[in-house]
């Protein structure tokens, strides 16, 4: 299997590289910076979502899952990227968003019954948005209630009706078919809900992963993590066959065994929110390494950056300690330069604050980092200080010590031992080599 100790690189697609001077990053750009990724060294790369999306949720808001949004390009574009990608022996994955479309997706005006409504003029019991509120919202044009687990502009899908997992089956076939090579699974958890939409409980004991405002006061076991998701995973694993699927499962490590009967990896999100202190990252490492099949994961589009949540001074011993541990690592774009958070935009785009982990690429020292031609969607942060192009030129540089750690993590087989080690200190052998990373 090839992805069992891959290196996957995510991709951001509006903040990677722009080839039409709008400002906004695309999958021609992409495949420009191909090389970049090959001189990385990494087995494969993940793009956020790239379908037409109204950007409630900046594309995790799909208003037709089988097409590209222009502002992307087209589906010859992307064609052209499998293509480029394959000849360089990358393999590409698609983010696929099941558990909820865009509001403007024809479906929920055309197939009322594909989506989640209240029995009662109003909410129907007490479950919040991820994103703070109730999760039910009413719609203007039926007068009804349908519910939401993040932004209102995000219905969620019905999975319990038959058509709609047909419908996110041929999704998953169509992108098949042209080439790629797998799927990252957006929001899991909730894919499947409570039938009797009972109410989710107080809060009782601490949650494995955080989980703030409104939202954190309930233990969310019926809008969530329901048993009854395998038989959702066990469709999208017959429509995808042997391609990667990793799903994003945001719960503890204890919750994933069943999770990944029908998925091939998850993310371990322990580690990712785990303090820099030795014994807080054994503890995330231990249970996880020993289920194997979790893919080693730092940062993303969704939390602080590395270097902002670690501190620059962390950030290579972080890159050691991905790329050493046993099993799939997932390096988030600008990572791999050290690219802190940013200050964001005024207004702001993202609702939910997340426009500073999303800045451009930081290419070359020029203005706009050499990420356009044109206006930045985003602002770059440092380009001056902080670029790929004189990372490359610098041996000593963070690009090059990823780049040398992805080299030699072929070495080091599939054998993981956690070691007793000083205070401060996390230790672990590989294949007889020993790693030892100071954290705390
Ligand atoms: C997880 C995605 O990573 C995040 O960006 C998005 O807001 C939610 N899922 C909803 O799709």
């Amino acid at each position: 299997m090839w992805w069992r100790d891959a290196v996957v690189y995510q991709i951001y697609p509006r903040s990677f590289q722009d080839s039409d001077g709008d400002g906004i990053g695309d999958l021609r750009g992409i495949a420009q910076r191909l090389d970049h990724l090959v001189y990385l060294g990494v087995d494969a790369f993940w793009l956020s979502p790239i379908y037409p999306s109204p950007l409630a949720d900046f594309g995790y808001d799909v208003s037709d899952y089988t097409n590209v949004d222009p502002v992307f390009g087209s589906l010859e574009d992307l064609d052209t990227l499998v293509r480029a990608a394959h000849e360089r022996g990358l393999r590409i994955l698609l983010d696929l968003v099941p558990s909820h479309t865009s509001i403007e997706h024809p479906w929920f005006r055309e197939h009322l019954d594909w989506y989640i409504w209240s029995p009662v003029d109003g909410p129907p019991n007490n479950w919040r948005s991820a994103f703070g509120g109730s999760a039910w919202s009413r719609d203007e044009r039926s007068g009804r209630w349908y519910l939401h687990t993040f932004y209102p502009e995000q219905p969620d899908l019905d999975w319990r009706n038959p058509e709609v997992v047909a419908a996110m089956q041929d999704v998953v076939r169509f992108w098949l078919g042209r080439g790629v090579d797998g799927f990252r699974v957006d929001a899991l958890t909730a894919i499947v809900k409570d039938a009797e939409l009972r109410d989710d409980l107080p809060a009782t004991g601490m949650f494995a992963l955080p989980s703030t405002g409104e939202f954190g006061e309930l233990e969310h076991i019926y809008s969530s993590n329901r048993p009854e998701a395998v038989e959702a995973l066990a469709a999208l694993r017959e429509a995808a066959g042997d391609a990667l699927l990793i799903g994003e499962v945001y719960l503890g490590t204890a919750e994933y065994a069943r999770w990944l009967e029908h998925l091939d990896l998850v993310f371990a999100f322990e580690l990712l929110f785990a303090p820099w202190k030795a014994e807080a990252l054994r503890a995330a490492i231990a249970p996880a390494a020993e289920l194997g099949r979790v893919a080693w994961v730092l940062s993303n589009h969704d939390f602080d950056r590395l270097a902002t949540r670690l501190g620059e001074a962390n950030v290579r011993a972080a890159a050691e300690l991905l790329l050493t541990l046993p099993g799939a690592a997932f390096i988030y774009q600008g990572d791999e330069i050290g690219l802190p958070n940013g200050p964001g935009s005024d207004p702001q785009f993202d609702r939910h604050g997340r426009d500073r982990l999303r800045h451009p690429m930081q290419w070359d020292a020029s203005r706009t980092g050499g990420f356009t031609t044109g206006e930045p969607w985003l602002q770059p942060i440092d380009a001056e200080k902080r670029n790929v192009e004189a990372q490359r030129a610098d041996p000593g540089s963070l690009l090059n010590h990823y780049r040398r750690l992805i080299q030699s993590r072929r070495e080091l087989g599939s054998h993981f031992r956690l070691l007793d080690s000083p205070p401060g200190t996390l230790c672990y052998e590989r294949n007889g080599h020993v790693v030892t990373i100071e954290a705390g």
